[in-house]
């Protein structure tokens, strides 16, 4: 399989074939999503979320970032492997901004970064750009700033959100951002700034008019604790209920000491089990 580069994800635009990201965040994960045909793996910062518990992304840091790549592009090595920047790493200063890039890419073996935000991060973008990292973006809900938004709430239901989404998509392509993804705004808006950027959107939430989608891998595969379904997700598998049940399964049968049965013990060899000295 080829993969992706950023020539050929601009022309899947113009060619109008979808493109599709999943999310890893482990080698067996990252392995599975590359055997499947995924055109784009997103490590994405969700993981302090899914796999490490925490209640937002906030907490997440380059070195988890990192650690998490380094299995990912490991299970992976032909898929293109976008990188997340987490919480207020691309912010600062350029050289901040850069030390952070450079450590996913060097370290974490990442293809791209991504951030969020819009026309205020174009800076940072830029920065990046120009070092020869490319730079995925991320408008609409932006996790990071939960706690500015106060909730995740669905965006661009008003022509004045509208129209700051589509300025920043613009201002984002400006940069030199490769990719745009759009989270949990209306369809509207996402038809609109797809049709009028040439770089191609990503969306979760956005509806059926981008030109890929993103979804989290646990929540494709039912893989989850979370007890409320979203509404943008569609489950294809039920993968933690079959990890429950294997898991009870075990347990009961170490319990009832059915496991291990005969065929799973070793034994001496023949000529042992005779006595030594006869
Ligand atoms: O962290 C993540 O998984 C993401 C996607 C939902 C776009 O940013
Ligand atoms: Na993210």
């Amino acid at each position: 399989k080829k993969a992706l580069n950023l020539t050929r994800f601009r022309k899947m635009k113009q060619d109008r074939v979808p493109i599709t990201v999943i999310t890893a965040y482990d080698y067996p994960s990252a392995r599975l999503a590359e055997e499947a045909g995924v055109d784009v793996i997103l490590v994405g910062d969700s993981l302090g979320n899914v796999v490490l518990g925490y209640e937002s992304t906030v907490p997440v840091t380059i070195d988890d970032m990192v650690y998490h790549s380094r299995a990912v592009t490991r299970g992976a090595p032909s898929t293109f492997v976008v990188t997340d920047m987490p919480f207020a790493t691309y912010h600062g200063s350029v050289d901040h901004t850069l030390r952070g890039a450079s450590r996913i890419m060097q370290e974490g073996l990442a293809k791209a970064v991504k951030m969020e935000g819009g026309a205020e991060i174009a800076g940072a973008v830029e920065a990046c750009v120009n070092a020869g990292i490319p730079v995925m973006a991320h408008i609409g809900l932006t996790p990071q700033s939960i706690h500015m938004i106060g909730g995740y709430k669905v965006q661009g239901k008003n022509s004045k959100q509208a129209q700051k989404l589509l300025d920043d998509a613009k201002a984002l392509e400006q940069a030199g951002a490769f990719s745009i993804v759009l989270e949990l705004m209306t369809e509207e808006i996402a038809e609109l700034i797809t049709g009028s950027i040439s770089i191609p959107t990503i969306g979760i939430g956005a509806g059926a008019v981008t030109d890929g989608q993103v979804l989290v891998f646990h929540d494709v595969l039912g893989y989850t604790a979370d007890p409320f379904p979203k509404k943008f997700v569609k489950t294809y598998a039920n993968i933690g209920e079959t990890i429950r049940s294997g898991i009870s399964q075990y347990v009961r049968e170490v319990k009832e000491r059915s496991f291990p049965a005969p065929e799973h013990a070793f034994h001496i060899e023949q000529e042992l089990q005779q006595p030594v000295y006869g």
